[in-house]
């Protein structure tokens, strides 16, 4: 059983827990997190593949809170490509992909097309030589996200998966407590996330052929917090509701790592609490909705007090968080890394293992072409 996170033991805080009882319970408090200012991080030179909703908001969050160029944006239509290169000062419009990744001036690609592009978009920026930021989920299924990560590796770029939440100072707080095995025995980690629905019946959501339904597009950070804090599950049991365009509407996975278990939720239909927990005999972490995002944190001691919180002070619109996985990118870009420790080709690959499992479960009918 595989655990995330930086594996060397850190020593514990000087701190007293929250609420001054001597209860046998260890001292507990919530660390400062140890993530640098992303304004500080080498300048990398990004190429947007993709002008879609995500990438104007990447590219906001680039431009607002570090010093990462954004030099080039790609697109398959002339006008999208230059509407968007007008509305974020992104300098150079290339027409198709091929330029995108071909221009001497990029140093990394931002792959931000539909799930089902990903793969095919990534090999394309790898081939030029060029460094790959993909968006979540890195692939629609585990198969093709080795393609990519071996790829990456064989070229010698770096490559990773998107998964954001990683890279926020909250999770850096969570893995300092993990690390120190302060909650004691870990027993369950729970996270919902379904309410990211649609009412637009072309959406990708729904398109079985773009990777549609709810556990590709937000299982994949709900599997993904249960990888995080518990391993990589031994079992994964799942069920769920097809909609009427064959994609998961619905889904609830039971993911058991030893003794412990996931409950991981995602949903295109109600919306839920957007919740994370991880519960251990000593205490439980609960994160602030919406978890995927800057929010904060809670530290509940096992009699139900609260023994520490800790809160965000991003206070910006939530996805200009993004700017932290893009700032460790350039880091380890700059270190001569290709891959970064805190989410590897392992973490991305064995999700997405889980999400195939769950999507088999469910009966969702894979499109031809997705390996699995
Ligand atoms: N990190 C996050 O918080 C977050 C949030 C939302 C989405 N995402 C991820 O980002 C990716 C894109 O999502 P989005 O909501 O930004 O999508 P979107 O608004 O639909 O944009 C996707 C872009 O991809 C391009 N594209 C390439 N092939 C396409 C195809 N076959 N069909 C449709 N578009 C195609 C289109 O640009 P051109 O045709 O102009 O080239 C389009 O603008 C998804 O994988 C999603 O999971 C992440």
């Amino acid at each position: 059983m595989h655990r995330e996170g930086r594996s060397v033991p850190l020593s514990a805080g000087g701190r007293r827990g929250g609420n001054g009882q001597n209860d046998g319970v260890p001292d507990l408090l919530l660390p400062p997190p140890r993530t640098p200012d992303p304004a500080d991080a080498p300048v990398l030179r990004w190429g947007v593949l993709g002008p879609g909703e995500i990438a104007g908001d990447f590219v906001e969050a680039l431009q607002r809170h570090t010093g990462q160029r954004v030099v080039a944006v790609g697109s398959r239509s002339a006008e999208r490509a230059a509407s968007f290169a007008a509305r974020h000062d992104v300098p150079r419009a290339h027409v198709g992909y091929d330029a995108l990744v071909d221009d001497p001036e990029v140093d990394v690609v931002y792959v931000a097309t539909p799930h089902s592009e990903h793969a095919r978009n990534a090999l394309l920026a790898i081939a030029a030589g060029k460094h790959v930021l993909i968006e979540k989920p890195v692939a629609v299924t585990a198969a093709l996200a080795r393609t990519i990560f071996d790829a990456a590796a064989a070229a010698g770029v770096f490559a990773m998966e998107a998964m954001w939440t990683r890279f926020l100072p909250q999770t850096d707080v969570v893995a300092q407590v993990l690390e120190r095995g302060a909650l004691g025995p870990l027993s369950l980690a729970t996270a919902d996330f379904a309410g990211g629905g649609t009412s637009d019946p072309n959406s990708r959501l729904l398109d079985p052929a773009q990777g549609g339904g709810a556990l590709l597009d937000l299982g994949v950070y709900v599997a993904w917090w249960s990888q995080l804090v518990l391993g990589t599950p031994d079992r994964v049991t799942a069920r769920g509701l097809l909609g009427p365009t064959g994609v998961d509407e619905q889904a609830t996975l039971l993911l058991e790592a030893g003794d412990a278990q996931g409950v991981a939720t995602a949903g295109l239909r109600g919306r839920t609490a957007w919740r994370a927990t991880v519960v251990g005999a000593a205490a439980r972490i609960e994160v602030t909705a919406p978890f995927w995002a800057a929010s904060g944190l809670t530290l509940v001691g096992p009699d139900g007090g609260v023994r520490d919180r800790w809160d965000d002070p991003f206070d910006r619109p939530y996805r200009h968080g993004l700017c932290y996985e893009a700032a460790a990118v350039a880091r380890a870009i700059a270190e001569g890394r290709t891959e970064h420790p805190d989410h590897p080709s392992a973490s991305a690959i064995a999700v997405l293992e889980t999400l195939d499992a769950a999507r088999h479960q469910i009966g969702y009918a894979d499109p031809p072409g997705w390996t699995t």
